[in-house]
């Protein structure tokens, strides 16, 4: 039998998504542990999780390296990937907003030309030239975003603000907010053909165990 392989964001994300696995009976205490290791086997339930990069896991989802994926649906709005999102999992919620100094708030309409240094390129062009009919420049920042302004590279940033404690301690404030974001459970479209019997059990468990949650989501 081919192993279930399911890719989990490294980070807070992964904590999250263990957590979530554990409760529906599949032990995750190795991926509990202080390691560097990547890749986690459990043989018992012919299941393997892979440790990626936040950005990476619909990559990996996409083209089958993984069949199940969780991940922000920041990064799924950003890269419009061809896969099956089926779970709202509810949880590492945040935003995606527009933020800077609070002189900017003037300036963010039709005429201006603003530059925006932003990690997200597609979700700041499409909020700015569709949406509000603004003309940007766009800078592709990878981290640090809040710098940017602060120092002159840009006059805003489109970045996620989760408790909004970066921007305050950098003295920015959000000016518009863009799109609320949540983690996602994402499947590749050709396992859910081959295997749909197993990844459809995983995830129906995994939708009880949220919808069980509530509001304490
Ligand atoms: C994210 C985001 C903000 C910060 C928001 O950065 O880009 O900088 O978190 O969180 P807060 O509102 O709770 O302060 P991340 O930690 O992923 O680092 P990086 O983008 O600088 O690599």
């Amino acid at each position: 039998m081919k192993d279930i392989v399911i890719a989990l964001a490294k980070g807070r994300l992964a904590e999250l998504s263990i957590e979530v696995f554990e409760k529906i009976g599949i032990d995750c205490s190795q991926m509990k542990e202080k390691t560097r290791k990547l890749i986690f086997e459990n043989e018992e339930l012919g299941l393997k999780f892979i440790m990626v990069k936040a950005t990476d896991v619909a990559t990996y989802v996409e083209y089958g390296a993984a069949d199940i994926g969780i991940v922000g649906s920041d990064v799924l709005i950003e890269e419009g990937r061809n896969l099956y999102e089926m779970v709202n999992l509810g949880f590492g919620k945040c935003k995606v907003a527009v933020a800077g100094p609070a002189s900017m708030a003037g300036r963010l309409s039709g005429g201006n030309n603003i530059r925006v240094a932003t990690k997200y390129p597609h979700i700041a062009r499409d909020y700015f030239e569709f949406k509000k009919g603004q003309t940007i420049e766009i800078i592709k920042l990878n981290g640090s975003i809040e710098l940017a302004p602060l120092v002159g590279l840009s006059d805003v940033i489109v970045d996620i603000v989760e408790s909004g404690k970066t921007l305050a301690e950098n003295g920015l404030v959000v000016l518009e907010d863009i799109t609320d974001i949540s983690a996602r459970l994402v499947v590749n479209r050709v396992s859910m053909k081959m295997e749909k019997e197993r990844i459809l059990d995983i995830v129906s468990k995994i939708k009880a165990e949220i919808a069980a949650r509530g509001d304490r989501a």
